[in-house]
């Protein structure tokens, strides 16, 4: 429909044109991915609604839905960060925007336990500080596209204890900063430290999207994992996870974070010498993770 004085496209509301329509009021928006983005935003929405025919008893559902979310969140909880999470389109962001090169090591999502900074740590250091649990050795060495090996890197690590704990969701029970270390790479790019085997958990699931979980009735499980950030100067930061094989979970990650590549190996090793130069007690779990990362195009940003 046309306005009988202007000619131009009426803006009043009509069923049939309503994303276009409502796209239109867009159309002054100075900065253009802004503006694309809000119109594929409307495009879809209008969509969405069109295909479900939501009541509105359903649709006052979902804002009270995304209402609970927001209310959730504190500065140590990230409700909506989860509800991505669950829906898959962290994983879908992360996925779309890692550069795709055969040799580069896959990431994966951060996820709501990098809340605090993880200590300095020697190479070799232990960061488990509760002594229970499988002892294990990580060993990895951090390289760039053609093989050289990237000294002085930082490999940020954190991780679940043995019954699924992060130290941040047991304050003043598991000791601070338990199960996470920041190294930095010898000049031959290795690193190595010691630990214990992290058992699978549940993501928060006391929350409204918990609640989405149980109404769908999805399991709240991660397989086990140790997460890893590696960066440095000059090259493309890493966020990724090495995740134990053989873990419960690993077909139906609640946040759908497992890519193959990612799942390794933690051998049992009863070498008493090997035990000895690790430190640690026969017999204990060894796990390599080989990490390449990319380099930072000129003058591009992290
Ligand atoms: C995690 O691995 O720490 C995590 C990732 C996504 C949601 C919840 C937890
Ligand atoms: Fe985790």
């Amino acid at each position: 429909m046309t306005e009988p004085t202007t000619g131009r496209p009426s803006a009043l509301f009509d069923e049939q044109r309503s994303a276009e329509i409502v796209a239109g009021s867009f159309a002054n928006t100075p900065d253009p991915r802004l503006r694309a983005v809000l119109t594929k935003l409307v495009e879809h929405l209008h969509g969405f609604v069109k295909d479900v025919e939501p009541t509105p008893q359903e649709w006052q559902a979902a804002i009270g839905f995304l209402t609970e979310t927001g209310q959730t969140c504190t500065d140590t909880r990230q409700e909506f960060v989860l509800l991505s999470d669950v829906l898959g389109v962290s994983m879908l962001v992360d996925t779309l925007n890692q550069r795709s090169g055969a040799e580069l090591t896959e990431s994966t999502v951060e996820g709501p336990f990098h809340v605090v900074d993880s200590p300095p740590r020697e190479l070799g250091d232990d960061i488990d500080q509760q002594g229970k649990g499988e002892p294990c050795l990580v060993t990895g060495r951090v390289l760039d596209p053609a093989g050289e090996p990237v000294g002085g890197a930082s490999v940020d690590v954190w991780q679940a204890n043995d019954e699924g704990f992060y130290d941040v969701q047991r304050p003043g029970e598991l000791p601070e900063h338990n199960l996470r270390g920041l190294f930095t790479t010898d000049e031959d790019g290795r690193f190595w430290f010691r630990s214990i085997v992290p058992r699978h958990y549940p993501i928060p699931d006391d929350g409204p999207v918990g609640g989405m979980l149980r109404a769908t009735a999805r399991h709240p499980n991660r397989p086990a994992h140790i997460h890893f950030e590696v960066s440095a100067p000059g090259m493309r930061t890493l966020t990724t996870h090495m995740f134990v094989a053989g873990t419960p979970y690993l077909d139906s990650d609640a946040v759908f974070g497992v890519k193959p590549s990612l799942i390794h190996e933690f051998a049992t090793v009863d070498d008493p010498q090997r035990a000895a130069e690790a430190g640690l007690p026969v017999p204990f779990r060894w796990v390599d993770f080989p990490v390449t990362i990319d380099r930072l195009e000129h003058g591009a940003q992290e």
